[in-house]
């Protein structure tokens, strides 16, 4: 079962498109089940001030990807490196068993984002 959180964020999603001009971008993908997530940043003094995603996914991911974009905004972009799959299935109140891999694509996709943008600062 998903909690009402979950269902709200799958129905609802907060942060859905793209940053054209991002400054980190992250892409997480899942070759069992074919599942992506892409992830957009803007960062300014080393915090994350906008923050887009594109998903293709099911409601695991969707909720899940949502919720990470929520929870990172606004973050120190080394607070946000640390976010885990158990804080973003935690903040959900919990996923389906069968459905707590989907939270790595959030964990992963961001923090390749935040990489990305750190490698695009020493340039
Ligand atoms: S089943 Fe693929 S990420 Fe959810």
């Amino acid at each position: 079962m998903y909690t009402d959180i979950a269902i709200d964020h799958f129905t609802n999603p907060r942060n859905v498109g793209v940053l054209e001009d991002a400054d980190g971008i992250g892409m997480a993908g899942d070759p069992e089940c074919g599942d992506y997530l892409k992830i957009f940043l803007k960062v300014e003094d080393d915090f994350i001030t906008d923050i887009k995603f594109q998903v293709h996914g099911c409601a695991g991911a969707i909720s899940s990807s949502s919720m990470t974009t929520e929870m990172a905004k606004g973050l120190p972009i080394m607070a946000a490196f640390a976010i885990t799959e158990h804080d973003i299935v935690n903040k959900l109140g919990g996923l389906p068993e069968e459905k707590i891999h989907c939270s790595l694509l959030g964990a992963m996709a961001l923090k390749k984002a935040i990489v990305d943008y750190a490698q695009n600062r020493k340039k």
